[in-house]
């Protein structure tokens, strides 16, 4: 029970959660700057992904976005291998929070598409692996190690939904224009038709992708102000890549 008394007014309020609720139970491995979990699944919803089609994340990291996307692809309430404070409140009718799990547990559905999940470090892709693995979406997202100048999508359309570092917390003082370059030069030459969205911090990154991006989404991650690009890679003309 939390009590607080601002300018003479009383709010008492009471913790149903416990742990927080972008904890979701299973990212307990993290590589270079993960983003919260709630985050990645906003980030998800608002790239227009349909579920329906191919999901590839490039630059994983510790695999947040792929497996927020097998998650909402599943159906798979969040909260669904965590628990809550709520659930020993003597106040609750017994069996409350059982009746809930299996009609959370029953809404899950068998996804019709492949969710990738890749990185150029080990320590990433053994993170984004360990942490689907707990989340029990392993079966539905492959990791593997890749450059994302290797990449080499499944027959599309799909949608490259990806947070690349942007300087702030991953690789500071490298010359990150060369790696949004890349990507774009890959999408453009390897996704036509494809779904793209780019998670990065305003100013010149975003743009040198040379992608018709165009913002979607903007919020803080770690005190900075990042925005999520989107938009569809040309179809029909395949250009050279940069
Ligand atoms: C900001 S982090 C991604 C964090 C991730 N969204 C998460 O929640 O854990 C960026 C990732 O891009 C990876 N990366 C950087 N350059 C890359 C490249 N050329 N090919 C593949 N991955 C790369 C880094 O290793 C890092 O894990």
């Amino acid at each position: 029970v939390v009590a607080r008394l601002v300018h003479d007014r009383l709010t008492l309020s009471v913790d149903a959660a416990g742990e927080h609720l972008h904890r979701r139970g299973w990212r307990l491995a993290t590589a270079k700057a993960p983003l919260r979990e709630h985050l990645a699944a906003a980030v998800v919803l608002a790239s227009g992904w349909d579920a329906a089609t191919p999901f590839v994340d490039p630059c994983c990291g510790s695999g947040t976005l792929a497996i927020e996307a097998a998650l909402l692809a599943r159906s798979m309430a969040p909260g669904l291998t965590r628990s809550f404070a709520a659930e020993r409140w003597p106040s609750l009718p017994p069996g409350t929070f059982e009746v809930a799990r299996a009609r959370a547990a029953a809404a899950v559905r068998t996804p019709a598409a492949p969710i990738f999940a890749s990185d150029h470090l080990d320590g990433a892709v053994r993170a984004a692996a360990a942490n689907a693995e707990r989340a029990g979406v392993a079966d539905l997202v492959e990791v593997r190690r890749q450059d994302v100048a290797d990449l080499r999508p499944p027959a599309g359309p799909g949608a490259l939904v990806t947070n690349p570092p942007y300087g702030m917390r991953v690789g500071p003082g490298r010359d990150l224009t060369e790696l949004y370059r890349t990507i774009g030069g890959v999408a453009r030459a390897r996704l036509p038709g494809w779904l793209v969205a780019v998670l990065t911090v305003p100013g010149p990154l975003g743009p040198a992708t040379g992608l018709p991006v165009a913002p979607v989404l903007t919020t803080t991650t770690g005190g900075t102000r990042v925005t999520l690009l989107a938009g569809r890679v040309p179809a029909g003309r395949v250009h050279s890549e940069q």
